[in-house]
């Protein structure tokens, strides 16, 4: 679930491992290990471990003072086991032949390691991991072969036969100080194809300062490198005709600049963001959006009467945007599920459902195994998606590329303004392919084509929302509460808070209030209400009629034609108005920042919130 490096070549490897993973801490995790080998075959896998920061790994390994050129190493987001240096990654065969990284979880573990103990294997730690590199230890004490690296090979090969489960591993072994092995199933892992030096990783910001060649493996594929040459095979043993990829990837996007958080850097480079994602997408008639790869024609979509969002967290808030956006623009009924949901409901679905999977890393687990399972069972797929070469943008039939630029904080800001945006423009397409007017489509591109201005002017009320948020930073607290379109940005924003802050905070639309959380309302218990102009104004302000007589504080972020009465909510933040299709991408804005102020006030670490993993790879 977090990160993996692994490097073999010419240079220090423990340097080259610890650049690696301090690239990868943005993913969140709470322990770091290394293992190296040493070139001259004279002693054991040197094996360091720490609970906490990469920093704290780093002071323990004295990066430059060994001499191995190749090792694998790990940050840990802990599914097995406490969070201690005995649990930490890596993990080492109980002969000490086999030191091995891995992100998942092996759900046969336990059979596995009754198993091995019953051969004599002895277990130090408490983990899943632990009984997959006993394994390849058996497999290989097994192994007829004698060539070191074939038996290496053969010994990780045949254990994978055997796991349940999860895994994206690097494994080294004693025995073989020229080879580094990986492979995957279901946890993203890619190949690094240097000069003279090979790397693993598990997603490609840990090495695209050193490489930017890079290959994709597939599930069920193992990668067996040297220093010089590299191959890859399936776990049948079949060679695969590997695709080397170059990675369009600006490292200074993953650095921080003059900002002081990666969170705040991203919330401030929305406007470009934006811009890039509808680059290029807009039809030379001027009414319509247009996508290169949906591999779907007009007249197939037009067949489509339903459509399915599938995603998790943030995107799934994205995708109910995009629920009312598509219903209203193109009229086709959508649906959004929990990605986690979906894939064990088995729900019935028309024959001309078309399934969206949103996610911006592209591979979270469960919105990976529900787009299989929609594709199992013979629906159409697209993939709304930040992540070049991710598994989910691969194995959708079409998709989207959200080309937001690398999203590093854990709380998703960019990412789902982007998505937001795409998918507007998805229903604005879509609707210009039924019965959206050509003058309504325009309208819609002129607003689309607005948006990063409008964005960055909405952007210029950060500093009053900072004061907002000193005043409010101590409640424990909170309710968001928007009708419409802005009921899904009311859940986005209480998930933010929830996120960066540990605040309690729960959205709804703002009249169910009246059904139960209304209990909630004291002073204590502030509430943020997302109100914009329009016929559904008026209902908004008697929903904060109803706060307010009950003593309940009011933030309220509105449109700036809203007519608010003076006095009647506590403070409030002005958004530009704009067309209802672009209109929930301006309100995100100030609760994105609402959140970030209030998180720093609490002294919180924004980029780095407990227990919280970028990109979630386990069930
Ligand atoms: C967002 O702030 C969260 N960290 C989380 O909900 C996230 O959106 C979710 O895990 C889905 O991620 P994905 O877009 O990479 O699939
Ligand atoms: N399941 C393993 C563990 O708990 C791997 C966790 C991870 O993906 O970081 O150690």
């Amino acid at each position: 679930m977090c990160g993996i490096v692994g490097y073999i070549g010419q240079r220090a490897a423990d340097s080259v491992l610890l650049d690696g993973l301090k690239r990868l801490e943005y993913r969140g995790y709470d322990s770091a290990g290394v293992a190296l080998l040493d070139p001259d075959y004279s002693s054991d896998i040197q094996i360091v471990r720490r609970t906490g920061r990469v920093a704290n790994l780093s002071d323990a390994l004295k990066p430059g003072t060994n001499k191995s050129r190749m090792g694998i190493s790990h940050t840990r987001w802990a599914t097995h086991g406490d969070v201690t240096e005995v649990n930490a990654h890596p993990h080492s065969s109980s002969d000490g032949r086999f030191a091995m990284v891995h992100n998942g979880v092996i759900e046969n573990h336990t059979s596995m390691r009754r198993f091995l103990e019953s051969k004599g294997f002895v277990f130090k730690s408490q983990t899943d991991t632990e009984a997959l590199v006993n394994l390849i230890a058996y497999h290989y004490d097994k192994e007829t072969v004698q060539e070191p690296e074939k038996r290496f090979y053969e010994a990780v090969r045949k254990s994978l036969f055997h796991v349940e489960g999860t895994y994206g591993i690097a494994v080294v072994c004693k025995d073989c100080p020229d080879t580094l092995i990986g492979a995957r199933r279901g946890s993203p892992l890619i190949v690094g194809v240097g000069k003279g030096e090979h790397l693993l990783a598990s997603d490609v910001n840990a090495i695209a300062s050193r490489t930017t060649n890079v290959i994709y493996l597939n599930d069920g594929e193992i990668a067996l490198l040297n220093k010089d040459n590299f191959a890859i095979s399936t776990t049948s043993d079949e060679g695969v005709e590997a695709v080397i990829h170059t990675v369009d990837w600006d490292t200074t996007d993953a650095e921080l600049g003059n900002f002081s958080h990666f969170m705040e850097k991203e919330i401030f480079e929305q406007p470009q963001a934006l811009q890039n994602g509808m680059r290029g997408r807009f039809a030379d008639d001027g009414s319509t959006a247009m996508f290169g790869g949906l591999n779907l024609s007009p007249s197939e979509l037009r067949l489509i009467d339903r459509i399915v969002f599938i995603g998790c967290g943030t995107a799934w808030h994205a995708g109910l945007v995009a629920e009312y956006l598509i219903e209203r623009f193109a009229r086709i009924p959508v649906e959004v599920e929990y990605a986690s949901e979906f894939r064990y409901r088995n729900a019935p679905l028309d024959k001309n459902t078309l399934v969206v999977a949103m996610s911006q890393s592209g591979e979270t687990i469960d919105t990976l195994a529900a787009l299989r399972e929609a594709k199992r069972k013979g629906y159409k797929t697209l993939a709304i998606n930040n992540s070049v070469g991710s598994s989910i943008a691969r194995e959708a039939d079409g998709g989207i590329y959200q080309h937001a630029g690398p999203e590093i904080g854990v709380a998703s800001t960019k990412a789902f303004t982007s998505q937001v945006m795409l998918a507007a423009m998805l229903a604005l397409y879509l609707g210009r392919i039924r019965d959206l007017s050509y003058s309504d489509g325009a309208a819609m591109v002129e607003a689309f084509k607005s948006l990063p201005d409008l964005v960055s002017r909405t952007l210029t009320c950060a500093e009053s929302i900072r004061k907002i948020a000193a005043k409010y930073s101590q409640y424990n607290d909170f309710l968001f509460l928007g009708r419409q379109e802005m009921f899904p940005i009311a859940l986005e924003g209480a998930l933010k808070l929830k996120e960066i802050s540990y605040i309690h905070a729960e959205g709804y639309p703002a009249a169910e209030m009246k059904h139960g959380p209304i209990a909630l309302i004291c002073e204590e218990c502030p509430s943020v209400f997302l109100a914009t102009n329009g016929e559904i104004f008026q209902k908004t302000l008697a929903n904060i009629q109803e706060i307010k007589a009950r003593k309940g504080k009011v933030i309220c972020i509105l449109t700036e034609n809203c007519d608010m009465p003076d006095d009647l909510v506590d403070d409030s933040v002005i958004v530009p108005e704009a067309h209802e299709a672009i209109q929930p991408i301006l309100m995100s804005i100030p609760v994105q920042l609402l959140s970030y102020y209030i998180a720093l006030e609490r002294g919180c670490d924004v980029d780095k919130p407990r227990n919280l993993a970028k990109s979630v790879t386990v069930e």
